[in-house]
């Protein structure tokens, strides 16, 4: 604590000066999530809750596509992002020309985008979805096929639930592409009765061999409402941390890997982007209609 202490005053004071509030997601280090942070979750609930923000500035403590979502939704507010360079490997393996192809390719065949894209991937497309909802987003356009992009494993974890076609990019997120089923064996013998929860951006034999997949936000809800004795989170370090704060009787077992782009947020720089009005984020008028109307379809459902 003493620490971080002297940052996390100033942040406080910093945030009532600027008339401020700090979106923080659920892979952010515990001294951002519980410290500092006035709203949290996972990218739904972020989204969600920035298009209703009132205050004058909003820092998304969290990477690049995210606080481009919340420019989108609330696009009179200033957003800060405390490191421009805070990115994804998803949103970085497809581009706007790739999407435009993809149309080529498949006429008709409508294109549900995942929010871990670039403004620009996601003005190319029909409709936004997040791993909280993507299921429903699917099956919500009525229609026998879609497109699914850009990551390759969630596309493959939801059609293994669903009776609608998909077609899917080969985009892949690099800290859950890095778990295996032998990690999901080897815990379950080092620690008999551990349950297993495991992103949906995780390759689909690591989900079929946990006991349950969903958004950063479901695994924390499951953890609340089941309440195992002990656990494993198959997804970013922080959120073990941040979700064991509120459940001491819970075991947590932790390997975990970590994402180099949520960690390049921290204290310090989310103190310099509120002293500096540091790094604002802009979207570009010529793409930020139609990305906006991809995100608020999907918010509409
Ligand atoms: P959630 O939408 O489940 O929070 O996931 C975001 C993310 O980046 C996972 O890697
Ligand atoms: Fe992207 Fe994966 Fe990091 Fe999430 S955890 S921001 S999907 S690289």
């Amino acid at each position: 604590w003493p620490v971080f202490a002297g940052d996390v005053e100033a942040i406080l004071d910093l945030k009532r000066q600027r008339n401020a509030v700090i979106l923080a997601h659920n892979y952010q280090t515990p001294e951002i999530f519980h410290c500092v942070a006035d709203i949290v979750g996972d990218s739904l609930a972020l989204a969600r809750k920035a298009m209703t923000v009132e205050a004058d500035v909003i820092v998304l403590a969290g990477v690049h596509f995210m606080a481009e979502t919340a420019k989108l939704l609330n696009p009179d507010k200033t957003v800060l992002i405390p490191d421009t360079q805070a990115g994804c490997s998803l949103a970085d393996s497809i581009t706007a020309a790739d999407v435009r192809l993809l149309r080529q390719r498949y006429p008709g065949v409508p294109i549900v985008t995942y929010v871990n894209t670039s403004a620009a991937v996601k003005a190319e497309s029909d409709i936004c979805c997040t791993s909280g909802n993507a299921k429903a987003i699917v099956e919500a356009l009525g229609v026998p096929q879609v497109i699914m992009l850009p990551d390759e494993y969630l596309a493959q974890n939801i059609a293994a639930q669903t009776a609608v076609k998909i077609i899917a990019w080969k985009g892949h997120c690099e800290v859950h592409e890095r778990f295996s089923p032998a990690d999901i064996r080897q815990l379950r013998e080092d620690h008999p009765g551990v349950t297993v929860l495991a992103h949906p951006e995780c390759p689909p034999e690591v989900v079929a061999e946990a006991d349950f997949s969903g958004s950063t936000a479901a695994m924390s809800d499951y953890v609340g409402q089941k309440k195992p004795t002990r656990v494993v989170l198959m997804t970013e370090c922080s959120m073990s941390d941040n979700v064991a704060v509120d459940h001491p009787d819970v075991e947590f077992i932790r390997p975990c890997n970590l994402c180099p782009h949520m960690k390049r947020t921290t204290l310090g720089n989310i103190r310099e982007a509120l002293e500096q009005n540091r790094h604002i984020v802009s979207i570009d008028p010529r793409i930020a209609g139609r990305a906006r109307l991809a995100v608020e379809r999907m918010l509409a459902i």
